[in-house]
């Protein structure tokens, strides 16, 4: 009896392990059979051509090192718009050049206006803000080009802002594109002895947030309701805008969200020069104590 016992429990051991050993072997297939086809449609997608494009305009190359990123991790064709006649070499004379072209609307003529956007179902579009929206270059590529139907996926650097107000006019002017959430980032952070990898890193979230089909509401969705200000909030404040000189900005109120540092998102009233007083939100990282000083990431317009 105790031998049979025995003998039923090694049976079935054996058993077990056989169909356990099948099953390895099934999965094992099963794995390389996976890892091949994984493999065989890597080498496809990175010999088919590209079905998106990585269009940009850049003066200084704060906006150039952002589309190197969004074309390396789109696999994108890319295309740098040139300028006929380069603005000048100083701040102070491009503001005047720019101001002269917004001011006559006579957009900047480029070496390559046109591009062959029938080949491509996506549009990465990047600029600098310039004058609260997009460089007039990009005037210019939207002139010569037809952008119907396809998807146009904003991006920008800025001193300040502008990512906002530039997707919307965007929109205005494409009423027949797909204009999506834009991306920004401000010229000191991506010009950073680091700044390539924090922006590589934020541009993940952000393709994350466009897959997810996340808005500019929904973004916001992430803080708390908003509070009033205490003397920290604005010491912080003033820190971080210390050397912002564009618009008259008074914090009205607050909220934080705790990450490695703080976020905060403070309520503004914004003033322009002369003009009447209007709401935005302004965005400050505080990092964690002794981590350095708080930074302005943007005057959300
Ligand atoms: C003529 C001119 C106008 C600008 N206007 C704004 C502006 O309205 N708001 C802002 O936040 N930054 C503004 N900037 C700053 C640029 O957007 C910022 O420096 C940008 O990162 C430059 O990108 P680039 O290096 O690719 O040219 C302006 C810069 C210039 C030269």
């Amino acid at each position: 009896m105790f031998n049979k016992m025995k003998w039923t429990a090694a049976m079935s051991v054996l058993a077990a392990s056989m169909v356990f050993t099948a099953c390895n072997e099934q999965d094992a297939k099963k794995d390389s059979l996976e890892a091949a086809k994984a493999a065989k449609s890597a080498e496809v997608a990175a010999s088919a051509p590209s079905k998106s494009v990585v269009v940009y305009f850049s003066q200084t190359g704060a906006t150039k090192k952002l589309a190197e990123i969004f074309t390396k991790a789109k696999n994108a064709d890319a295309v740098e718009l040139k300028l006929v006649k380069p603005y000048p070499s100083t701040y102070d004379s491009t503001v005047a050049a720019v101001g002269a072209e917004r001011e006559s609307k006579q957009w900047p003529a480029l070496e390559n206006a046109k591009v062959d956007i029938a080949k491509y179902d996506t549009v990465y579009l990047g600029y600098p803000i310039m004058f609260g929206s997009f460089a007039p270059p990009i005037y210019t590529f939207l002139d010569s080009n037809e952008l119907s139907g396809k998807v146009v996926v904003p991006f920008c650097t800025y001193g300040s802002g502008g990512r906002k107000a530039s997707a919307e006019e965007l929109k205005t002017l494409e009423p027949n594109a797909n204009v999506t959430l834009a991306f920004g980032i401000s010229n000191k952070r991506i010009t950073a002895e680091n700044g390539a990898e924090v922006a590589a890193k934020e541009v993940e979230g952000f393709f994350a947030d466009l897959e997810t089909g996340k808005t500019d509401e929904m973004l916001l969705g992430g803080y708390s309701e908003q509070r009033p200000l205490t003397a920290e909030d604005s010491a912080v404040f003033a820190e971080a805008t210390k050397d912002y000189a564009y618009l008259s900005l008074k914090p009205l109120s607050v909220s934080t969200q705790v990450v490695a540092g703080t976020n905060y998102l403070f309520v503004c009233e914004m003033k322009a020069f002369g003009g009447p007083a209007t709401q935005t939100n302004v965005k400050i990282f505080k990092p964690l104590p002794g981590r350095g000083a708080a930074e302005l990431i943007v005057v959300e317009k």
